[in-house]
Parts: structure tokens; sequence; C-alpha cells
């Protein structure tokens, strides 16, 4: 069974974090999955939109925090699933809607920022923790944030790790909707269809104008990323993996 299930629905890719044991914590093997997954649907024509998703009370919990421990041990993101994914994240040119029920931990949270339109329940929770893991923002997020929300905001919430409750998040403007449980998948799929029925040259155009020049983002994702990943192997991140795991 994958941790990444890929369904389709007419033009609409589906793609799930499927790990509900470990809260959909995202293992090396997930990234390159969902990386694959993002890379062939761009490709495939007949693909116009990528959905994604999660479980109930999880959407994910973030990145892996043994597959942390492993990257720390060999001091590199390089050649990593995350790295790969990282890299392609700023140049998804297709849609992509996200539907969040629960935890939104880490790049759980930090990808919502690339998404084109995202969905929460009233229960759901964006926790960004790198500092208190001893790490720092990543997925561009220390650019992109500020940006989108004002700097204090961005900052109590990559900076200070404090939880933002869905209304916050929307009200902070990277949730479009609060919705109810029952009807949050069922949305987010109506929203992609209607995506997937507009002229979809024009609706990628309109993305490409929107998200702006990309290198900038790219650039500070590099930047982070090489901070990342000295920050994996400092002695604050080991303690706080090593506290997580022995818990
Ligand atoms: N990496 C690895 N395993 C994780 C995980 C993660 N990021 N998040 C959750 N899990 C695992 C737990 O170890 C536990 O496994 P077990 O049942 O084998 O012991 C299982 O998922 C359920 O998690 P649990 O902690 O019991 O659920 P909870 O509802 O009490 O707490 C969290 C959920 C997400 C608040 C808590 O698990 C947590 O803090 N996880 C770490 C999040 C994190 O730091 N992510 C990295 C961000 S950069």
């Amino acid at each position: 069974m994958s941790h990444i299930e890929l369904t389709r629905h007419d033009a609409v890719q589906m793609i799930r974090f499927n790990r509900p044991e470990k809260k959909n914590a995202i293992t090396n093997q997930m990234y390159h999955d969902l990386a694959e997954a993002i890379e062939t649907g761009e490709a495939d024509e007949t693909v116009s939109v990528h959905l994604l998703l999660g479980h109930p009370g999880a959407f994910t919990a973030g990145n892996d925090v043994g597959d942390f421990l492993m990257i720390a041990q060999s001091g590199s993101l390089s050649g990593s699933g995350v790295e790969r994914y990282l890299k392609i994240q700023p140049r998804i040119n297709k849609p992509i809607v996200a539907a969040i029920d629960g935890l939104a931990v880490g790049i759980g949270t930090t990808l919502l920022f690339h998404c084109d339109m995202v969905f929460a329940t009233p229960e759901s929770r964006f926790i960004t923790p790198f500092v208190n893991l001893g790490l720092v923002a990543e997925n561009a997020s220390s650019l992109i944030a500020p940006q989108a929300m004002g700097y204090q905001r961005a900052f109590e919430m990559l900076a200070m790790g404090e939880p933002f409750s869905a209304e916050r998040a929307r009200e902070a403007g990277f949730v479009n909707a609060v919705l109810a449980p029952e009807l949050l998948e069922a949305h987010a799929l109506e929203t992609a269809q209607k995506l997937a029925a507009m002229p979809q040259q024009a609706l990628r155009a309109t993305k490409r104008l929107m998200k702006g020049d990309i290198e900038p983002v790219v650039a500070a994702s590099l930047r982070e990323a090489e901070i990342f990943a000295e920050r994996l192997s400092s002695d604050e991140a080991k303690q706080a993996f090593m506290a997580f795991m022995s818990r």
C-alpha cells in the first residue's frame, strides 16, 4: 500500500497522504512519490487540477522525525525526496486545491502557501514548530508568508511556532473557507472540477501572472534548504528529535 494514494476524478488528480497510523508524517519515499505524482500530472494533458487530501484529523504531521535524524547523519538534503519536492513546488503550472481536516504541521502548512485554493475544517490546526525543533522555516515560507500575511503575523507563526486555528488561517489569507468535516472533500472536489471545466490555457496563464517571478521563490527555498540542512545536525535539533522519538 502506497503512503501517497492516487485516484482520478475525471480531470482532477487526487493525491492523498495515506499514512494515518503516523498522522500522515511524510517520509523520504513519500516525498519522492508526491513529486512523481505531480510531475506526471503536470505532463499528462488529461489532468487539469491537482487535489491534495489527508485523513480525518490529519492532513499531515509534517516531515517524519525519524527521517530528519537520518538526513542529519548524512548532513545534506542532496538527492533526498524533500529536496526533489521543494524544487518542483514553485514550478507547478496546474492549479492545486488542498483540503485540510485536522493537523497541518511543518511542510503541511508551508506547502499551502503554494496552493491556489485551500479549504479547512473548524478543528484544523496549522503549526510550524521549526524553531522549537532547532530548525528554520522552509519551502520559501520565509519569503511568502510575510508577504501574504504581514511580517508580525508570519513571525508569530514561523518563528514562535504559534498554532493557527482554521479561522485564524482564513483571516490570515491562506485558507479560502472553513467547512464542516462532512462537506470538506465534496466541496474541494467540486471546486477542483469547476477549475477543470475552465479554459485551461487561460487559467494556467492567469496562475503564472498571479504567482509572478518564481526565481526569488526558488532562491529563498534554496537558501532556506541550505540552512535547514545545517540546522538538522545541530545539537538543538538532535535533542528535539531524540525527545520526540523517545516519548
Ligand atoms: N514523524 C514521525 N512520526 C510521527 C510524526 C512525525 N512528524 N508525527 C506523528 N508521528 C507518529 C507518532 O510517533 C505516533 O506513532 P506511534 O503510535 O508509533 O507512537 C503516531 O504518529 C501518532 O502520533 P501521536 O503523537 O500519538 O498523536 P498526537 O495526536 O498525540 O500528536 C502531533 C500529534 C502531530 C502533535 C505529534 O505527533 C507531533 O508533535 N509530531 C511531530 C510533528 C513534527 O515535529 N513534525 C515536523 C515538523 S517540521
